[in-house]
């Protein structure tokens, strides 16, 4: 389906307002001690870079890439495309993500750190989409409740499209032209 850009949600000053507030929040929450961020490949790194430049703790951060199952229903195990190079073992862990949404991605995301022997993993994420939620797992940190749309922008991508925008934004669908002959 073809899709333009419909109306901003959230604007680009909203975003460096919440981005800021939610740094104050984990450096309080684990000052003085170390971090290690994992954040979810591909959507996630956006809101990392601003995120990680407000944080004053000893940080370190990996990405890690996973394969999408977008319309299958299981909640087993994930492939991923992109392994951590970041020892993870006895550390604190702070998983990245753009959205929570039906929650598959980041339990899974969780399950296999806590296999890897984390000492502790905690959720951040950009915006949270509760109304779609099929597995019960919340945000220890969280931007902004959405309600069941899908957006775009500052990462979220349709179809790898719109990454780059600086707000996050609804999409307006129009079925694509039929095709000629
Ligand atoms: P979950 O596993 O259903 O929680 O989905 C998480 C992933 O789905 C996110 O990391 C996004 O890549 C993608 N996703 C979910 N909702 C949206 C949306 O509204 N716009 C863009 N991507 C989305
Ligand atoms: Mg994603």
């Amino acid at each position: 389906m073809e899709a333009t850009i419909g109306k901003i949600l959230i604007s680009q000053q909203q975003i460096e307002q919440r981005v800021a507030e939610l740094a104050g929040q984990i450096n309080r929450h684990y000052s003085p001690g170390e971090l290690i961020l994992v954040a979810i490949m591909n959507g996630s790194l956006i809101f990392l870079a601003d995120l990680v430049r407000l944080l004053n703790l000893p940080v370190k951060f990996d990405f890690i890439g996973i394969s999408s199952y977008t319309g299958t229903e299981s909640t087993g195990t994930v492939s991923t495309t992109k392994n951590l190079k970041i020892q993870v073992s006895g550390h604190r862990v702070l998983l990245i993500d753009d959205i929570l949404d039906t929650g598959q991605t980041l339990h899974n995301v969780r399950q296999m750190l806590t296999q890897q022997g984390v000492a502790e993993v905690k959720i951040c994420v950009l915006l949270d989409k509760p109304a779609r939620r099929r597995i019960p797992i919340q945000a220890d940190f969280y931007g902004f409740t959405i309600p069941d749309e899908f957006v775009v922008g500052y990462g979220l991508d349709y179809q790898e499209k719109y990454r780059n925008l600086p707000y996050i934004a609804t999409l307006k669908f129009k079925p694509s032209p039929p095709a000629a002959g």
